[in-house]
C-alpha cells in the first residue's frame, strides 16, 4: 500500500516545527552552563565544531522535545507551555549520549566523533554531569506551580535510564544460550528503562506543564514506553544492518561487544540450522572482529531475528496507540503523534 505523500511529510514537518520551537530555549539554557561544558555540548548538538567555530552538523532527530511539545498540545494546550520541559528531556538525551558513548566504546555519533573521543573522557563525563544538572535546574524553573510535579516525573524516569543502562551493560557478560540467557521479557524490561522511561517522561511531562489531569500524563507517558521498546529494537537493528553513512554510528559495535540486541537474541530463540551456527559462533568468547561481526549478521538474518526485531517492533507500536485512545485527546496532535510511530520505525537513523 502507497502512503499519501502528505501523511508521509507529517512527521518531518512535527519534528522541524517542534525543534523550531524549543531552540531558542534550548540555546539559552546551554549558555547558562560553563563556557567548557557549553562548548561540549554545542558540539554534540551539531551546533558548532570542537573549536568552538559555527559549524552546523548532523543533529539529532529531536524526538524527545517534539514528544513534550505534543503531549501540551494533546492536552490542549499551545505547545510553548512545554518548552521548559522540552529543553529537559534534550539535555538529558543528550547527557545520557555522551555517557553512553563511554560504556559502549563507540567512537562515532550523528556522524562525528563522540564527546570522549573529540574531548577525551573526563571532560565527556563532567559536560554530560553538567546537562545533567541544567536539566533539573531547568524543570525546577517551570513557571506555575507544575515544577514539583515535572521535576518528580524526570527523577523517576531518571532512575529508571541508569536502571536501563546497568541492565544493558551487565546483560554483556550473560552466555547467549541456556539457564543464564536474557530473556525476551527482560530485554523488553532493560529498553523500556533505557529508552521508553525518556520517551514517555516527555510525552507526559508536556501534559502536565500543561496543566492535564494526571491520567492523561500517564497515557501518553505509557504510550512513549511501548514507543521507546520499539524504537530500541529499531536502533539495535540499525546497529547490524543500518548504513554508518547514514546512521552516523559505528556498525556491528553491539556485536562486537557481544550486546544482547533483540534480533540476535530472537534469532537465537528460533527453531532453524542458522540459529545453532550462530550460537557456535558467538560462543567461541572473546569480542567479534569484523569478519565474525559480518557472518553473525548474516546468520541473524537466516535465522529471522531481523523479521522478528520489526514484528516486535510493531507490536509495541499497537501497544502505543492503544494507551493514546484511552484518553480524550486533542485530535490535531493525536494524529501528529499517531504519524510520528510508525515514521521512527522505519527510519534509516
Ligand atoms: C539514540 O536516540 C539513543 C537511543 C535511545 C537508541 P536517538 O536515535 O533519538 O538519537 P538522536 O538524538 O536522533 O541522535
Ligand atoms: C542508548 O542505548 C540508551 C541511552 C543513551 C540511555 P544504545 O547504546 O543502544 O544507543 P546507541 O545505539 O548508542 O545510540
Ligand atoms: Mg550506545
Ligand atoms: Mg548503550
Amino acid at each position: 500500500m502507497t502512503v499519501p505523500t502528505t501523511q508521509q511529510d507529517t512527521a518531518p514537518r512535527t519534528l522541524a516545527r517542534c525543534r523550531d520551537l524549543v531552540r531558542p530555549a534550548l540555546a539559552q539554557a546551554v549558555g547558562r552552563l560553563h563556557p567548557w561544558h557549553a562548548g561540549m555540548a554545542a558540539f554534540s548538538l551539531g551546533w558548532s565544531d570542537v573549536d568552538g567555530s559555527p559549524l552546523p552538523g548532523s543533529q539529532g532527530k529531536g524526538i524527545r522535545q517534539a514528544l513534550a511539545v505534543l503531549g501540551a498540545e494533546a492536552a490542549g494546550a499551545p505547545g510553548r507551555e512545554a518548552v521548559v520541559g522540552a529543553v529537559a528531556v534534550e539535555l538529558i538525551h543528550t547527557f545520557s549520549l555522551l555517557h553512553d558513548d563511554i560504556m559502549d566504546g563507540d567512537e562515532t555519533r550523528r556522524q562525528r566523533p563522540t564527546v570522549w573521543k573529540a574531548y577525551g573522557t573526563g571532560p565527556a563525563v563532567l559536560a554530560g554531569d553538567a546537562l545533567f544538572a541544567l536539566a533539573v535546574q531547568t524543570l525546577a524553573d517551570a513557571p506555575g506551580g507544575s515544577g514539583a510535579p515535572a521535576v518528580r516525573r524526570l527523577a523517576s524516569a531518571l532512575s529508571d535510564l541508569v536502571r536501563g543502562q546497568a541492565e544493558d551493560l551487565l546483560f554483556e557478560s550473560r552466555p547467549w544460550t541456556g539457564p543464564g540467557a536474557v530473556r525476551p521479557h527482560e530485554y523488553r524490561s532493560m529498553a523500556e528503562h533505557k529508552t521508553g522511561a525518556l520517551l514517555g517522561c516527555a510525552a507526559g511531562l508536556g501534559a502536565v506543564l500543561a496543566g492535564a489531569p494526571a491520567d492523561t500524563a500517564d497515557a501518553l507517558d505509557r504510550a512513549g514506553r511501548h514507543l521507546g521498546v520499539a524504537f530500541q529494537a529499531v536502533d539495535d537493528l540499525l546497529g547490524i544492518w543500518g548504513d554508518p553513512q547514514t546512521t552516523g554510528k559505528p556498525v556491528h559495535s553491539d556485536l562486537r561487544r557481544r550486546k544482547k540486541t533483540y534480533p540476535v537474541l530472537a534469532a537465537l530463540a528460533a527453531d532453524h540450522p542458522a540459529a545453532r551456527r550462530l550460537e557456535v559462533l558467538l560462543h567461541a568468547g572473546g569480542p567479534l572482529d569484523d569478519d565474525a561481526a559480518r557472518r553473525a549478521a548474516g546468520l541473524i538474518e537466516e535465522a529471522g531475528g531481523r523479521t522478528a526485531t520489526v514484528v516486535e517492533a510493531h507490536e509495541h507500536l499497537a501497544a502505543a496507540r492503544e494507551s493514546l485512545a484511552r484518553v480524550p485527546l486533542a485530535p490535531a496532535a493525536h494524529e501528529e503523534i499517531l504519524a510520528l510511530l510508525p515514521y521512527l520505525i522505519r527510519r534509516t537513523m
